[in-house]
């Protein structure tokens, strides 16, 4: 969480810097901040600001003179509440320093180094800014170093010292910061969005060691002082692509490219119609030598894994289990050498998620990420990554991230269901091909998006909504249910139909509508009567149905056909659907749909 920028270069700076939080702001956007080096004065100015980068905008106007050097946040409020005191940057004495991550032992620090007296706000962060002055005796990494030497937690640290010219220092432990050297000058970030628009290409910092951005180069070294290479990586996202290309929001963007982010999903992993890894160094041993497989995760990337656990039982008969990654460790998992353990993430930074591979792969488990950011933590502490190639996705709410991360699962079920003999090649050929008519189909329902703009108008009064189905289905609507409600702040639930004669019926009124799946059709005329359950206690149902079977549903129902697939492919067309019946209600409901209250992007916090 928190999105840091560092600049030191020939372009004006204030502009660089908050264009560049600007795309950052994903990471929290409850305050920002920058600081900048007056080049005539030499004093280091700081602007912050509760509230969005427009704001802080507003208050740095054009008095700020341009300069050559500065570092910028966006917060996402840990400890202390919003206000402009516990915004970043935080300037104590010659240090003026912005911080993600969260510094465990601030109240101990305090009091050993005898802080109060300099400390302004109620963060951790300023702490870390406090002592790190107290150690400055003119030599940064020196006091960075026993700066960090003292410190618990997670954190990336970066820092602008009074003396010490145009210069930017950084230093990590978790928390990521991704760097470059690039025509303008160099800079750092908290994450490859930031940068994009100079370079795609860039190097992660590696824990524990110091970065130094001068305006012509970058000086990286380990603690004892050596000089390390950085390892450029090449991030194959075009440099304009973090634009909103004319929508009005990242998520209608987003939900809109979805057919081509699959096809750059599968493309390439897709040899002679059958499903091929070797470009991406994945054995096929990984996937004939487990005996049980494990996913984790969390929320919409564990979702994906939901829809993949019904795969595996249905098509591989295989024990399977799914776990939220911040519950997994905690759970006492069964996990040996014969687990594959699968962890999924758009980001490559939840934390929880990252923990939880760290501890599979303790208890000798092989883990293979399905990850959407390039280089990020989850994937290096991987034994094997697929990336989902879905491009940069900038709206906090997950749409192509998770269709894409579906795209992979339905390879890498079919890659074992063949190399298992569960499937003779044809059959498996058979599958990629149904696979391979996703983003076709997807299209089909992104042209009809004016029929689910007139659905979502139906639901958009309701405070309380239900959506139910069975099997594959329920897996969707947890996930459309997360959709909803994370955008529109209407409280919804997904339960399984069979479910709900169990308790939740007691909830159903006139004043509560209900969305109905319909697209396994083995299991159709159990959904078809729990929806005319539902339809007799009063609710305005609305019912999203495989085009092939809607001529089966008898009554009066607000009905979206989706077209036809292989029932185990219905979620893709189903997922749009969802997550454009969840993007218009937000944005007819006049919200911030890019930014919902309380949500971060990137989860770096436990
Ligand atoms: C919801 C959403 C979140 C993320 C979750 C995991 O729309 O985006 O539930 O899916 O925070 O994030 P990643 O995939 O980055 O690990």
């Amino acid at each position: 969480m928190c999105g840091i920028i560092g600049y030191t270069g020939s372009e004006n700076v204030r502009d660089v810097l908050l264009d560049a939080l600007e795309l950052l702001e994903y990471r929290g956007y409850d305050s920002a901040g920058i600081a900048v080096k007056d080049q005539e004065t030499k004093q280091t100015a700081v602007y912050k600001c509760a509230g969005r980068v427009s704001d802080l905008r507003a208050i740095c106007g054009s008095e700020t003179t341009a300069a050559g050097c500065g570092i910028g946040h966006t917060r996402w409020a840990t400890h202390g509440g919003v206000n402009d005191r516990n915004a970043h940057p935080h300037q104590v004495g010659k240090v003026t320093l912005v911080h993600n991550g969260i510094i465990e032992n601030y109240r101990e620090l305090i009091a050993d180094y005898d802080l109060a007296g300099e400390l302004q706000s109620e963060t951790d962060s300023e702490v870390v800014a406090a002592l790190l002055n107290h150690f400055y005796e003119g030599n940064p990494k020196e006091a960075l170093k026993k700066t960090v030497s003292k410190l618990r937690g997670t954190f990336a640290l970066v820092v602008l010292f009074a003396d010490q010219g145009d210069v930017i220092y950084s230093t990590r432990n978790v928390s990521p910061i991704v760097a470059t050297l690039c025509d303008e000058g160099a800079m750092l970030a908290s994450d490859l969005t930031a940068l994009c628009r100079f370079t795609n290409r860039y190097f992660v910092v590696p824990e524990y060691h110091i970065l130094e951005l001068h305006s012509d180069k970058l000086v990286l070294s380990d603690f004892d002082g050596n000089i390390v290479e950085p390892e450029y990586l090449t991030a194959d996202w075009e440099l304009n692509s973090a634009g909103k290309n004319g929508y009005p929001f990242y998520m209608e963007k987003e939900i809109m490219e979805q057919p081509e982010a699959i096809e750059n999903t599968i493309a390439n992993r897709i040899k002679g119609g059958l499903p091929d890894f070797s470009a991406d160094n994945v054995p096929d041993t990984l996937f004939t030598d487990c005996e049980r497989i494990t996913i984790i995760a969390c929320g919409t990337a564990m979702h994906a894994g939901l829809v993949a656990q019904a795969l595996v039982k249905s098509i591989l008969h295989m024990h399977i289990d799914v776990e939220m990654a911040s519950e997994f460790m905690y759970s006492d998992p069964v996990i040996d050498e014969k687990t594959l353990v699968i962890a999924v993430s758009q980001s490559g930074e939840t934390i929880d998620t990252l923990e939880a591979v760290k501890y599979a792969k303790r208890r000798g488990a092989k883990c293979l990420s399905i990850i959407n950011v390039k280089g990020s933590s989850i994937a290096r502490e991987s034994d094997y990554v697929l990336y989902t190639n879905a491009g940069p996705e900038i709206a906090v709410a997950s749409t192509k991230a998770y269709t894409t991360q579906l795209a992979v699962f339905y390879l890498i079920v079919a890659k074992m269901a063949w190399s298992r003999g569960i499937f003779t090649t044809e059959e498996t050929q058979s599958f990629v091909r149904e696979l391979q008519r996703t983003p076709e189909v997807m299209k089909q329902v992104l042209e009809h998006r004016r029929d689910i703009h007139l659905v979502a108008k139906r639901v958009l009064a309701a405070k309380d909504l239900f959506m139910i189905g069975r099997g594959l289905d329920y897996s969707i609507l947890l996930e459309g249910s997360l959709k909803l409600k994370e955008v529109s702040y209407i409280h919804s639930e997904a339960y399984a139909s069979g479910e709900l004669k169990h308790g939740p019926i007691a909830l159903i009124t006139q004043d509560t509508p209900v969305i109905a799946a319909v697209t396994q059709e083995k299991l159709m005329s159990k959904e078809l009567s729990n929806i005319k359950e539902v339809k007799s206690r009063g609710a305005d149902v609305v019912v999203f149905i495989k085009e092939t079977i809607a001529g089966s549903l008898e009554g009066e129902y607000e009905v979206f056909e989706l077209p036809n697939m292989q029932d185990e492919f219905m979620v893709m067309p189903a997922s749009v659907a969802l997550q454009l019946l969840a993007y218009y209600v937000s944005s007819d409901k006049g919200f911030d749909v890019d930014k919902p209250r309380n949500l971060a992007k990137v989860v770096t916090v436990e």
